[in-house]
């Protein structure tokens, strides 16, 4: 990106041949989509390009120490360390620019004396010190983070163990002599997935929500484990995070099942499937299913394990259908859950024999544990284990009937109906307006039992508005939601909580709590910041920072807003299993576009959507072979015209069957048509009859416009004979004089390409007076242009429009303005 240029005269020049360009065809913007045409969301991609991996900066060094840089990526040369008798240590502190996890290597070139050289690791900046940050692996890696190394020459130090999460790495001698490095680095362990591993993708016109979304799934990347990794576990399998516990959790899977199934698709899928076989074949004789294991485990075979509890909970037990079910919707692999279906049935069994007289799932101090585990067990009817039993029976309903087991899914509907029933009977309450935490632990407004009793459907639609509500008045605060009102339980944030929250309020509607949500919890991740991992956290304490050196920074349990901007924001979802039908129906938020698929055994589920200037919506889904499903669009249906493919279908309320739409019907905020067949969809969604709102443009290099900069034409794809090309200033500026018959509002269009790095945020200044913030992302190239809209106030006559950068980076190259009638 160029910073400087001169206001040239060039600006004079075009003034002649504008008048030419005034009766630009309609039928041109009409083709324009309101997304860009090749969004670049491969720059999100976050796993290492290469198997070893090298840092990326030298933090610092002390003590005798030279030419450190030569450890970075594409330095040369050697780094030496030395230390003399009695005196200070030679210390480098490496940065590898994000999280990565393997195996530490050390190339030593040279050596003199008898030195130890001591290596340590930390994820979060302020914990690299000598022991690096205490956050071991309970198994499948070292469990300790520092290691020490006598070199005794020439030749490659290799760590047998893993460092399964690490951003810093801390090299030192602790007993003299010298040490000179040509090279240090991790063997990379975990899956490493470039752009090509991606068979899903998503990217919007918010640059943040971009970033959640891929390190959600770069943290669930760093804890799966290959097949045979450094001889530890036969299965591919999925861990709760990369330098902590690595273990397999299955209540963890709960969230990390979806990101996979949404980012890698089948790249990853096998990685749930042996994990949930894997926990499955551990179920005891009493039904009751190990909810985590070692890597190492093999597969148990043969006759029950006796016993009655095991690791870790009853609540954890609870996730195997759902996880199972997930799994099945994402890949349809019905032949899996017929082999696991055995394990649900026992599983239910034991949960049956748990009830107490109103039919509430009860704990005791043996089973009682959660997510929460420093909270201790939660002990008599707990409202949270009772909303995981429901969804249990649900999914395992789901399940029977899907392997032909017509009455038993019966049967468990109708259990799931009681189980319902008494919940909502005797841990609702109805003076705070929210469930409460248990039977014995009343008036706590609880985040999970809410959340889970929301999304899973628990809830009372008419209660669920109230109890969001209640939610985000009591518990929100500047970093997400603390879990628990009062005292007596820990105020540590908990993503993996919050994920169920954002999927509570997302399937039922609430976009905007959603979206504050995202940006609230997991937009302090992926900002820069002492704990920036590329990762997602495991836990958050009330004012942002990380409880301590162990924390996980990158926790599996933590990336659910990858799978939610998917299904919800996107919109992307399974009807039946394996996409066999699925649904698209967006729900944009504040977005001006995004784009992105989601993998299928039958191939990817592709959409792009964006705004279009007047209230219009335009989207394009290409469904894979062999499915159909519902394209829904946000439109009241009442005053609505859509066409799909260049055919009418939808007219104020009236559906006509055309370009594949067989069925179409309104509630009120979306109008859902349903297509019978694979292929491409491109639906155009506009306010009243659908004739095109007379549209006046307005071209940045035609005067009245003012353009603080100079006037372009080196970028293609502009409209008229050219751009402004405002100085990359704060005082820089684009200016536009439009004619209002009337005093009211106007919807405006900006047309814009920002091929620099970052956002381009500015000033929206009409008459004088700020209305709003509009930000300009990035379009990915200078010659990709795309159009913002925002509704303004104007007075009656000629008003000024300006747009102003906020910062120094200034304005994206303007084309046009676009007012409505
Ligand atoms: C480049 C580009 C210009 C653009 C500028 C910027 O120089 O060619 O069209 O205006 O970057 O960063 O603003
Ligand atoms: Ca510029």
């Amino acid at each position: 990106m160029t910073r400087r240029r001169s206001a040239g005269l060039a600006a004079f020049v075009v003034v002649a041949l504008a008048a030419a360009t005034l009766s630009l065809g309609r039928s041109a913007a009409a083709d324009a989509v309101p997304w860009p045409a090749n969004p670049n969301w491969q720059q999100y991609v976050l796993g290492p390009a290469t198997p070893n991996v090298t840092p990326v900066a030298v933090v610092s060094t002390s003590g005798n120490v030279t030419n450190a840089g030569a450890l970075v990526t594409g330095g040369s040369g050697s780094a030496k360390l030395t230390m003399v008798s009695g005196g200070p240590a030679p210390v480098i502190i490496l940065d590898y620019g994000k999280n990565v996890g393997g195996f530490p290597y050390f190339t030593v070139a040279a050596q003199s004396g008898n030195p130890v050289l001591r290596a340590s690791y930390s994820e979060g900046s302020q914990y690299i010190g000598a022991n690096g940050d205490g956050g071991g692996a309970f198994n499948a890696g070292d469990r300790s983070r520092a290691n020490n190394y006598t070199v005794r020459g020439a030749g490659t130090i290799n760590h047998s163990l893993i460092q399964g999460g690490e951003r810093f790495q801390r090299i030192a001698l602790t007993s003299p002599g010298s040490v000179t490095l040509s090279a240090v680095g991790i063997r990379f362990s975990a899956y490493r997935a470039t752009a090509n591993e991606y068979q899903g993708y998503f990217v919007s016109s918010s640059d943040e929500l971009n970033k959640i979304w891929y390190a959600g799934a770069y943290t669930n990347q760093l804890s799966m484990l290959p097949p045979g990794t450094g001889g530890i576990n036969q299965l591919p399998l999925i861990l709760d995070g990369a330098k902590r516990d690595r273990n397999v959790w299955i209540g963890d899977i709960y969230v990390e099942g979806p990101t996979n199934y949404v980012s890698l698709g089948s790249n990853g899928n096998d990685y749930l499937k042996q994990s949930i076989r894997l926990l499955g074949s551990y179920q005891l004789s009493s039904g009751f299913v190990t909810g985590c294991l070692a890597p190492q485990s093999p597969v148990h075979t043969g006759p029950l394990i006796p016993g009655t509890t095991a690791c870790y909970s009853t609540s954890y037990s609870l996730y195997f259908a759902p996880d199972l079910a997930d799994y099945y919707r994402a890949t349809g692999d019905l032949a899996f859950v017929r082999s696991q279906f055995p394990v649900v049935q026992r599983q239910l069994g034991w949960n049956a024999s748990r009830l107490n007289s109103q039919g509430l799932l009860v704990t005791d101090t043996s089973d009682g544990l959660d997510w929460d585990w420093y909270d201790g067990n939660k002990t008599g009817a707990v409202t949270a284990y009772n909303a995981l039993y429901y969804l249990n029976l649900i999914e395992a309903a789901y399940l029977a009937r899907e392997t032909g087991q017509v009455d038993l899914a019966t049967q468990y509907t109708n259990k799931a109906a009681a189980l319902r029933t008494a919940i909502n009977a005797n841990l609702f309450n109805s003076s705070t307006g929210v469930y409460d935490l248990s039977d014995k632990v009343r008036g706590t407004v609880t985040q999970d039992a809410n959340a889970e009793a929301v999304l899973f459907g628990v809830a009372p639609a008419s209660a669920v508005p109230g109890i969001l509500t209640k939610l985000k008045s009591t518990l929100w605060g500047t970093h997400g939601p603390r879990p628990f009102s009062g005292s007596g339980y820990s105020t540590l944030i908990s993503p993996f909580i919050s994920g169920i929250e954002l999927n509570a309020r997302l399937s039922t509607g609430d976009t905007t709590g959603g979206m504050q949500l995202v940006s609230d919890v997991w937009g302090q991740m992926v900002r820069p910041g002492p704990n920036y991992t590329g990762t997602m956290w495991e836990n958050i304490k009330p004012d942002g920072s990380i409880e301590k050196g162990s924390t996980s920074l990158a926790h599996g349990w933590s990336s659910a807003p990858t799978s939610a901007l998917t299904r919800y924001v996107l919109g992307a979802r399974p009807v039946d299993a394996g996409y066999a039908t699925w649904i698209v129906q967006p729900q944009p938020g504040s977005l001006s576009w995004t784009a992105g698929q989601v993998p299928t055994p039958h191939g990817p589920l592709a959409v792009k959507w964006g705004r279009a200037a007047g209230d219009g919506f335009d989207m394009d889904v290409t469904a894979p072979n062999g499915t159909s499903g519902t394209i829904a669009v946000p439109a009241s249906g009442a005053d609505t015209a859509i066409t799909v493919n260049g055919t009418s279908v939808w007219d104020r309320g009236t559906f006509s069957a055309g370009a594949g739409v067989t069925s179409a019907r309104s509630d009120g905020s979306y109008v859902y048509m349903t297509v019978s067949a694979s292929g491409n969809y491109r639906v155009s969604v506009r306010a009243g009859s659908g004739e095109p709102t007379p549209t006046q443009r307005y071209e940045a290099e035609t005067a009245p416009a003012a353009c603080q900069g100079r006037i372009d034409s080196n970028h293609s794809g502009f409209s008229g004979t050219g751009f402004c090309n405002a100085d990359n200033t704060v005082g820089a500026y684009s200016q536009f004089t439009v004619n209002a018959p009337a005093a009211g509002t106007a919807t405006i269009g900006v047309r814009f390409a920002n091929g620099g790095a970052t956002v381009r945020p500015g000033n929206l200044v009409v008459n004088g007076a700020t209305v709003t913030a509009v930000s300009f992302e990035g379009t990915g190239a200078w010659t990709t242009w795309v159009t913002k809209t925002v509704t303004i106030p104007v007075n009656a006559g000629n008003n000024t429009i300006r747009f102003s950068p906020t910062t120094a980076e200034g304005l994206p190259n303007v084309d046009f303005l676009e007012v409505g009638a």
